[in-house]
């Protein structure tokens, strides 16, 4: 087997074109979350042995109770980012505020959102988790961070990115010079030594076509009529008008279900529905969203809210949700197209870049 590029190797290829002093800031930073990660991977491989099962005796910033794994994933994230020079600051899903660098808060040309422990209602299940991060420029680099310095679309993410904690521990994230995949080699990191990343595949694509799509069909009634119709057809299958049978799958983690679109394509759907009428949709924009619509993008698939491209949202707040359809092009084009169909009736049509919505009250 020829020898794998690292992370850093790699990411040096990827960022040629870029200034160097940019290529350096982009490596040192992805280098601290890829450290964070490491350090997460091994905590989650350690399962009850690790003393991290079970909820902590808290609830994060939207209300919901926390796991002791969603809490110290969450300190790992801030510790290595506190240590990068770059960073000025963090938003996590779990803080209800943003966070300064104690050191870097003025100097630091970075922001960083995360989901530091997405799917952790799988953790005592041993069932695939993750963490999902995005890098942001800190536009106003010099003054401190504030709540509006993070309310930037998702266009303007330098780097998107997950870490997988299944079977093997898998990094997928892009600099918007395509995609790339590294595995966590679990052999590394003795005597303290950093944790190596080594590169398996890139210039990854989602395959345009698809026959299989995954959605939490227990929330069907709640679904408007475009998600009902797309749903319905594929569950028609050679019978119905898509005249082709489709397979489901939901494993209830997203990174998850966006890494097994990266490797054979699909649909994944979190859309809007009518359970509770002040909440947009499941997922946050920030820390789950926008990172993974601009993964899809990158690798040839298609991210939207139903009506609008997922990376031209500009958040409102730091906690807002989102509907979330992304995956295999056609297929998003396809529902698209329904949300689009004035017989469809989408009372939100009005509702395009910015969402009118008020978040509520954790
Ligand atoms: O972070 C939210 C999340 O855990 C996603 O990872 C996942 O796709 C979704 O929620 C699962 O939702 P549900 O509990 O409705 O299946
Ligand atoms: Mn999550």
């Amino acid at each position: 087997m020829h020898e794998m590029l690292t992370l850093e190797q790699a990411l040096a290829q990827n960022l040629s074109d870029a200034a160097p002093e940019v290529a350096t800031a982009l490596i040192d930073t992805i280098g601290a979350i890829a450290q964070a990660c490491a350090r997460i991977s091994d905590l989650a491989g350690q399962g009850m042995l690790a003393g991290a099962h079970g909820l902590a005796d808290s609830a994060n910033s939207q209300g919901e109770a926390q796991k002791k794994l969603d809490v110290l994933s969450d300190e790992l994230m801030s510790h290595h980012l506190d240590g990068c020079r770059h960073v000025a600051g963090w938003a996590s899903e779990e803080h209800e505020c943003h966070l300064l660098s104690k050191q870097h808060a003025r100097k630091g040309r970075y922001l960083v959102v995360y989901d530091p422990l997405d799917g952790s209602s799988n953790i005592e299940a041993n069932i695939s988790i993750g963490t999902i991060f995005s890098v942001l420029p800190h536009v106003y680099s010099g003054m401190l961070p504030t709540d509006s310095s993070y309310m930037q679309p998702g266009h303007e993410q330098l780097v998107a990115g997950y870490v997988l904690y299944g079977p093997a521990t898998i990094m997928v994230l892009s600099c918007r010079r395509g995609v790339l995949m590294f595995t966590l080699d679990k052999r590394s990191g003795a005597h303290g030594e950093p944790m190596r990343w080594l590169l398996t595949q890139e210039a990854v694509q989602i395959p345009a076509h698809t026959k299989e799509f995954a959605i939490n069909a227990s929330n069907q009634r709640f679904w408007e009529k475009p998600v009902q119709r797309y749903i319905a057809e594929c569950v028609a299958g050679e019978n119905g008008p898509r005249m082709k049978d489709f397979n489901m799958r939901w494993v209830a983690s997203m990174v998850a279900e966006v890494h097994r679109i990266m490797t054979r394509g699909g649909v994944f759907m979190y859309p809007r529905d009518t359970r509770e009428p002040r909440k947009p949709g499941r997922l946050r924009l920030m820390y789950e969203a926008a990172p993974m619509a601009m993964l899809v993008e990158q690798a040839g698939g298609r991210a939207v809210n139903g009506t609008s491209e997922l990376l031209d949202l500009i958040p409102d707040t730091l906690h807002q949700r989102v509907p979330v359809i992304l995956g295999s092009r056609e297929e998003i084009d396809r529902i698209v197209s329904y949300h689009a169909d004035p017989h469809e009736n989408v009372s939100w049509q009005l509702f395009k870049t910015r969402s009118l919505f008020v978040q509520p009250q954790a």
